[in-house]
């Protein structure tokens, strides 16, 4: 990780438009992030056509007076590279680098994004445009961070793409033999002679092969990092001091392998926006900073846009209830942000997003937003000690983008099964409880963790599968759900039982699968229901801790467990209603010796620890007191807490205690 030039403690800004706005405007923007706190700001992001007007010719002033305005206000700059919004002139002089859609649509200039990452004439543009940028603020002060782009992630299906994507087919099988049978194009007489009958999957007439599918998911994702590498690469050259990165998008939709491109970033940067107003938002919050923590190999990462005061559900904006804000932000941080910044600086008077929210709103900074913007802006200084201790993990949850494509293919058993929301269900279970998870990929080593979680990881590769035997058989526990160790990389069935790359671990094998109708549920013995997914499982070694008390498969195990090695491994053969999955983590935690912590509902525990010290944030989601045990002093309010903690509905409170 390497940290923004200049700034000290947490990163404390937002996304900064002033070639929206007027140079008075720019005099009060300064004053106002000091009176916020604001120490970075990302500038440029869809400057192009404000920095470019015509080919060639560069209007720099502009900028050249920002950087010195912010320079001189002591506030560091994120300069953008403005490459994912092309100026109209570049889309009329090359029409063949906007981008096609999978029905043949080419798309029209007019929004954002419309390029074709594949293009050469893109990719030479943006080349252009970050040489320019460099040349001309390398040596600027102000110069903090490059943040390349804007959320990689753009995809397209013309014949430019479909040449890139044949490169990659060669360089990854060799042999159109190795293709075909990777692809099993023998299925539906696919098969292909010649490199150059390969497209990209474009919309076809009735099913779409599943491997096709997913080798063009990895392909983009290759191709979209190699123009990110491209940039860079230019940046790193002409100054190699300062870091260089681009904020990831995460939503249902992960539109690039994370956890590779993690490899060539400096700073892990996301950008997090839930997608609900309820109880859901901190924990998809909780969620998503867990990952982001996990793709930079558990150390800090950067928060790099949130909205200040809206939650957009559905397209219904909510607004944020006083101090949620704050909350949200420092649950990120509490999982390894190093700072919380924001989407945008100050609302936008027009455009497509006018009405999205910003640190300073339509209403000018005498208004509830503003004020909550400085006051978060005014504790963060008093906090950024926590960034010395790690987040206690004891548990990993296997995370892998390949295995979530392919599960997206219109192919299975079932349209319910939904990687996404199988591992949001089983990370919500150790939220809810105060257990610290990591996220890793599958192949990771996993001795450091008491239990290790596999939902649903439909794709498993040979490797990830021996790591996980090795790491149960010296003494770990596992925890696999339905519907993983199905297929290897090439989407191919693992023939002999379900789920094919586990059931040695598992000691059970499953023949058939009884997927469930929407909104059936099936009981279970122990208590609790499974839904989405049943399926018929035989022991074979595991033992049988839960069973279907009804329908096709009663009397046959739900939840088996199975002694492996010098460890053992248990398997839920169902979606588990919350009543069914709290008990199992409890269960399984405590026979990994991780006893559940004292942990009021409702209530988000972290806890970090450095060599001395040791931080317990807690954050009280509930609209009553909550009690818990503590010692140490209170970050946020100077105060020492003997004993007990008493969180007052809606606040959060940090506490520094000397480590034993
Ligand atoms: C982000 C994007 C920003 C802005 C924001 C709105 O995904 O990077 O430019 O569009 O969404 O929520």
């Amino acid at each position: 990780m390497r940290w923004p030039a200049g700034v000290d403690g947490l990163c404390f800004g937002g996304d900064y438009n002033p070639e929206q706005w007027s140079p008075e405007v720019w005099r009060e923007d300064v004053a106002l992030m000091r009176q916020a706190g604001v120490n970075l700001v990302t500038v440029g992001v869809f400057s192009w056509s404000s920095l470019e007007p015509e080919p060639g010719r560069y209007e720099f002033g502009w900028l050249d007076e920002v950087l010195d305005l912010l320079h001189d206000n002591g506030i560091k700059v994120n300069l953008a590279t403005p490459t994912a919004s092309p100026p109209p002139w570049f889309s009329l002089a090359h029409p063949e680098a906007l981008p096609v859609s999978s029905d043949g649509v080419r798309l029209t200039h007019g929004s954002r994004d419309t390029y074709c990452v594949c293009a050469p004439a893109y990719r030479k543009a943006a080349a252009g445009i970050a040489t320019v940028l460099a040349d001309r603020y390398a040596g600027h002060p102000a110069l903090a961070m490059w943040h390349v782009h804007n959320e990689y992630g753009s995809y397209c299906y013309c014949d430019l793409a479909a040449s890139a994507f044949r490169r990659w087919l060669q360089e990854r099988y060799g042999e159109l033999e190795r293709l075909n049978a990777a692809w099993t194009t023998a299925f539906w007489s696919q098969g292909y002679s010649a490199w150059e009958q390969i497209q990209p999957p474009r919309k076809t007439q009735y099913l779409a092969n599943p491997t096709h599918a997913l080798d063009y998911r990895r392909f983009l994702s290759d191709e979209l990092l190699a123009a990110y590498c491209e940039q860079r690469d230019i940046l790193n050259e002409r100054t190699p001091f300062v870091p260089v990165t681009t904020n990831f998008v995460f939503a249902p939709w992960a539109p690039v392998d994370h956890a590779r491109w993690a490899e060539e970033v400096d700073l892990v940067a996301l950008d997090h926006y839930p997608e609900t107003a309820d109880i859901g938002a901190e924990e998809q919050t909780a969620f998503c900073a867990d990952l982001a923590r996990g793709w930079a190999g558990g150390g800090p990462w950067l928060l790099m846009e949130q909205a200040s005061s809206v939650l957009n559900e559905g397209g219904r904006m909510h607004t944020k209830e006083p101090g949620r804000m704050a909350r949200l932000s420092l649950s990120h941080i509490a999982r390894g942000s190093r700072g919380a910044m924001f989407f945008q600086w100050r609302a936008s008077r027009g455009g497509s997003e006018m009405y999205h929210a910003a640190m300073v709103p339509h209403a000018g900074p005498d208004s509830r937003i503003f004020r909550e913007v400085a006051e978060l802006g005014a504790l963060l200084p008093a906090i950024a000690e926590i960034d010395e201790g790690r987040p206690d993990a004891d548990v990993a949850i296997l995370w892998d983008a390949e295995s979530w494509w392919a599960l997206q293919a219109p192919i299975l058993p079932s349209p319910r099964l939904d990687y996404l929301a199988a591992v949001r269900a089983m990370h919500r279970q150790f939220w809810r409880a105060g257990v610290g998870v990591d996220f890793v990929a599958p192949g990771t080593d996993l001795s450091r963790y008491r239990l290790v979680v596999v939902p649903s990881l439909y794709l498993t590769s040979d490797a990830s599968a021996d790591s996980l035997g090795e790491y149960v058989e010296s003494g770990g526990h596992a925890l696999v759900t339905y519907f993983s160790g199905i297929v290897d990389e090439n989407v191919q069935v693992r023939l002999g039982g379900y789920p094919g790359a586990f059931t040695s671990l598992l000691g059970l094998r499953v023949d058939e699968f009884y997927p469930l109708a929407d909104g059936e549920a099936v009981g279970l013995t122990g208590g609790g229901e499974g839904t989405i997914w049943s399926e018929s499982v035989h022991l074979a070694g595991a033992e049988a801790i839960t069973t279907y008390a009804e329908g096709p498969l009663a009397g046959m195990p739900a939840i088996t467990r199975h002694p492996y090695g010098n460890g053992q491994a248990w398997y839920a053969s169902t979606q588990l209603t919350d009543d069914a999955f709290a008990p199992l983590i409890a269960q399984a935690l405590h026979e990994a010796g991780q006893p559940l912590p004292n942990h009021p509902a409702g209530v988000e525990l972290i806890r970090r620890t450095s060599d001395t010290t040791q931080w317990l944030i807690a954050i009280n989601h509930t609209n009553h007191p909550a009690d818990l045990p503590a010692n140490g002093l209170d970050l946020l309010t100077g105060k020492p807490i003997h004993t007990t903690l008493t969180l007052t509905p809606g606040t959060t409170a940090i506490i520094r205690t000397p480590h034993p």
